[in-house]
Formats: C-alpha cells, sequence, structure tokens
C-alpha cells in the first residue's frame, strides 16, 4: 500500500499515512487515524479538500467538466435516455430495459397519491408562503403519514422508500404552487408519464382542457435528468449527515432541501432570473460584471462559479444547447436570453473570472427554460429538489449499506476564551 508521510517541523517526528486509489480520479489520503498518531486535527472549512466517504454514483472531473452517472456521461444520458431511465440507473445500478422501465414507471405512477390528511398541512400556510417552506414540511410531515416506513434496514425496503419519494414529491411540488395561488388541488392522473403529470397536476384547471407540449415534456425531462445527481454537494452531504443519525429518510430529505434552498446552491436558479430581469438589456451588462468583480461589492454573478467545475458545467453546455434548439418552439424570452449570453460572452473574456476558473454552471441557463414552460421563479428551487430527489434517495441507500460509514462529527479549531472564572 502506497503511503505519504508527514513530518512535524517542530520536533522532526514523522508520521505515515496510507494512499486509497479511486477507480479513477484524485488519490485520497486515509487520515482516519490523524488525530490518534498526531494528536492534531486536519483544518478543511468548507471541505475543499475533503473526501467524506467512497462512493459508486457519481463522477465529476472539475478540470475537464465531466459528470457521469454510474459512469455514463451526462450528455448521453441527458439527449439519449429519460429521467426514469435515469433514476432507474442511480436507484438499481444499471440503465432499464424497456420491461424494467415499464415497470418502473408504473410503481411510479401508483404511488402519486399522498394521503388526504396531508393536504391540511397546505392550507395552515399563509398565502405568500415560499414554496421550499411547504415543500421541507410536507417531505417531512410525510414521516407522520407514514409511521411504518420509518425503520426499514433491506434493500428491498429501501428501494420501495426510493420509489415513494420519487412518485409523491412531484404532487407534493404541485400542492405547493397550487396553494401560492389559492387554487383548488388536482389529483395526480396516472394515465400520464412522470413529466406530463407534474406538468398537468401544476396547470389543470377543473372543467378546462390542459394543453401540454411534447415539446415541454422532453425540456423538464432533460431538466430533471440534469439535476439528478452532483456527488456530494452541500444538500447530498446534509441528507448523508442526517442519515449517519440513523434518522429516517423523509428527516434526511427533508433537511436536504433546506440545504438546497441557500442561493448559493439550489437557490442560485431563482436568483439568476431576477439578475437577468434587473440588468434587463446588454448595454447595462458592463456594469454589472464591473460590480461582481468588486472585493467592496457582495453582489455575485449568480449562475457562476462552482466549488467543483473549474472548466465549463457540462449540464450548463447541455442546457444552453437546447435553449438554442427549443427557444422557438418553447417562446424563450429573447432579450433575458441576449442579456445571459452577453453576460457568459463578457466573463468568459474577462481575468477576473479567467483567473478564478468562473464558468457558468447548471443555475444559469436553467430558469430561461422553467419561465418559458411558465414556471414562476418562486417554483424553480422545487424543480431542482424533483429532479435531485432521485440522487438524494440513492446517496442515502448507499449509506446504509457503507461498512466505513459512522455519525458525521467533525472536529473544530476552538479559538474561544479559556478558563474563564466566574
Ligand atoms: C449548485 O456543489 C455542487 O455540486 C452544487 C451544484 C449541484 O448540482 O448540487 O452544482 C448546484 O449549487 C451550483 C452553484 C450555484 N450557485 C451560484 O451560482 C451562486 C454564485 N456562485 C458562487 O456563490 C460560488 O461560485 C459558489 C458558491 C458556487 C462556489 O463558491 P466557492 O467554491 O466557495 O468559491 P469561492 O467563494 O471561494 O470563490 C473563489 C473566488 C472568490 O474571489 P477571491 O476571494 O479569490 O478574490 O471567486 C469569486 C469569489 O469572490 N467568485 C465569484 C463568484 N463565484 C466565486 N465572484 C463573482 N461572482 C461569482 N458568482
Amino acid at each position: 500500500m502506497a503511503t505519504v508521510t508527514l513530518t512535524d517541523g517542530r520536533n522532526g517526528k514523522s508520521y505515515e499515512f496510507d494512499i486509497l486509489s479511486p477507480s479513477v480520479g484524485p488519490d485520497v489520503v486515509d487520515i482516519r487515524s490523524f488525530y490518534q498518531q498526531t494528536g492534531m486535527f486536519t483544518y478543511d472549512p468548507g471541505f475543499t479538500s475533503t473526501a467524506s466517504c467512497s462512493s459508486d454514483i457519481t463522477y465529476i472531473n472539475g478540470e475537464k467538466g465531466e459528470l457521469r452517472y454510474r459512469g455514463y456521461n451526462i450528455k448521453d444520458l441527458a439527449t439519449k435516455r429519460s429521467y426514469l431511465d435515469t433514476c432507474n440507473l442511480l436507484l438499481v445500478g444499471h440503465l432499464p430495459s424497456r420491461t424494467e422501465l415499464t415497470a418502473f414507471d408504473l410503481e411510479i405512477r401508483k404511488r402519486s397519491f399522498v394521503h388526504e390528511g396531508l393536504k391540511n398541512l397546505f392550507y395552515s400556510f399563509p398565502d405568500n408562503a415560499h414554496p421550499m417552506a411547504m415543500m421541507s414540511s410536507a417531505v417531512s410531515a410525510l414521516s407522520a403519514f407514514h409511521y411504518e416506513h420509518l425503520n426499514i434496514t433491506t434493500d428491498t425496503q429501501y428501494q420501495v422508500m426510493a420509489r415513494r419519494i420519487l412518485a409523491k414529491i412531484p404532487t407534493l411540488a404541485a400542492l405547493s404552487y397550487r396553494r401560492s395561488l389559492g387554487i383548488p388541488f388536482i389529483y395526480p392522473d396516472i394515465e400520464r408519464s412522470f413529466i406530463e403529470n407534474f406538468l398537468y397536476m401544476m396547470r389543470a384547471y377543473p372543467s378546462a382542457d390542459t394543453v401540454i407540449k411534447d415539446v415541454e415534456i422532453k425540456a423538464l425531462d432533460t431538466i430533471f435528468t440534469l439535476h439528478a445527481e452532483h456527488e456530494q454537494n452541500a444538500s447530498t452531504s446534509t441528507v448523508r449527515g442526517v442519515a449517519s443519525t440513523g434518522a429516517h429518510p423523509y428527516a434526511a430529505m427533508s433537511a436536504g432541501i433546506n440545504a438546497l434552498w441557500g442561493r448559493a446552491h439550489g437557490g442560485a436558479n431563482e436568483s439568476v432570473i431576477a439578475q437577468l430581469e434587473m440588468i434587463g438589456s446588454v448595454d447595462k451588462v458592463d456594469e454589472f460584471i464591473k460590480k461582481a468583480k468588486d472585493a467592496n461589492d457582495d453582489f455575485r454573478l449568480m449562475g457562476f462559479g462552482h466549488r467543483v467545475y473549474k472548466n465549463f458545467d457540462p449540464r450548463a453546455k447541455i442546457l444552453k444547447q437546447l435553449l438554442d434548439e427549443l427557444k422557438d418552439d418553447l417562446g424563450i424570452n429573447s432579450e433575458l436570453l441576449e442579456v445571459a449570453k452577453k453576460i457568459e460572452e463578457v466573463a468568459l473574456t474577462d481575468e477576473y473570472f479567467i483567473e478564478r476558473k468562473l464558468y457558468p454552471n447548471i443555475d444559469f441557463y436553467s430558469g430561461l427554460i422553467l419561465t418559458a414552460l411558465k414556471i414562476p421563479k418562486s417554483l424553480f428551487t422545487i424543480i431542482f429538489v424533483i429532479g435531485r430527489s432521485v440522487g438524494w434517495i440513492t446517496q442515502w441507500i448507499e449509506l446504509k449499506h457503507d461498512k466505513e460509514m459512522k455519525i458525521a462529527r467533525p472536529r473544530q479549531r476552538y479559538t474561544g476564551p479559556v478558563n474563564k472564572k466566574l
């Protein structure tokens, strides 16, 4: 086993740590015995250089701008397979045959209803409640309506739980949306496919026809696939942290939803559109790029930059291509699209962004497509939740099988007062 040696310059003492190799990507130094050997902690706020687990699910090469789910390139999955194909791949480890996909689809459809009592929860919220507040509460409340599913221990139970959550989240999302408008709830229509059913539950109105175009279903299917999984990002690490305490999956998923809400993470898509609307025209782009570069101005270019991608986020490239393909069919807001393209063009030639390797991320273009699908800004992060729910539950299941996993409990560098007397 290869090792690295650390020498303490203060006393010349040396410590040896094993190097563990991945199937692809950076090697890792096994520092599990670091404190026991050295009496010191490692220090890594934000975990910029820390691997929290071993995982078979997703691989990201940040330098090359590459993303793979279970080894498959995201571009192939997003352009040649469906979101439910991807869900099956993530959950069970292989792409489904046609028969398997039909069975999987049916299992999701039949679980898409929620307990009638759960709808009352939505009525307890004020009209202007943010859909994310309703969604995280409703997912946590599922534990009260399905208490018989809380202590699950077998893979069969995990897989049923995964299908239950995948099926109910779009229904809860549509309930959150309709509650925010004060309009009647619409039940799932299990004759419709996963994506079509979501758009139906969002748009249908009693005694009126519901128009849903194939191009809209394709666009949303692609968006869900691109958002499905992304290794140990902040919300997935939150799900794993909660799962490591032995809490049930609804608690972990609700925590993940709340972590995703932050504007530095999943909440960025909502901020991007607000920012494009604020900038308003291409001739004001330079003024905002200047603000984004100003260290004394906390303004940031939303949808730009990424902890891992130091090249184009491959998902942003796929969304940009989808925008160009569908802009006429979907009726994309061309002014905002021009502003977004101008921002990208200016930023990618500006030293500040080049030096810091800041590129458009998944959130930069997604909002333009969601706006064209007549999904309001307040629901953009909910769309992220629907796509990512499969990634969270897949990571939750992997953690349950992980023999190395212990309760997540980092240490700290204490800088507070010592030995204070009363
Ligand atoms: C997602 O982790 C994932 O995988 C997340 C995600 C997923 O699928 O789960 O990909 C989804 O969350 C995408 C990111 C969405 N967030 C945004 O678009 C918000 C805007 N971006 C930034 O807040 C930022 O880029 C982060 C939060 C995404 C990444 O932050 P880091 O890695 O902690 O980088 P940093 O804050 O240390 O920035 C490094 C430098 C700093 O400048 P200096 O102090 O070195 O001078 O780059 C600057 C930052 O000020 N910088 C930006 C910037 N992002 C970073 N400057 C202007 N505009 C920006 N957007």
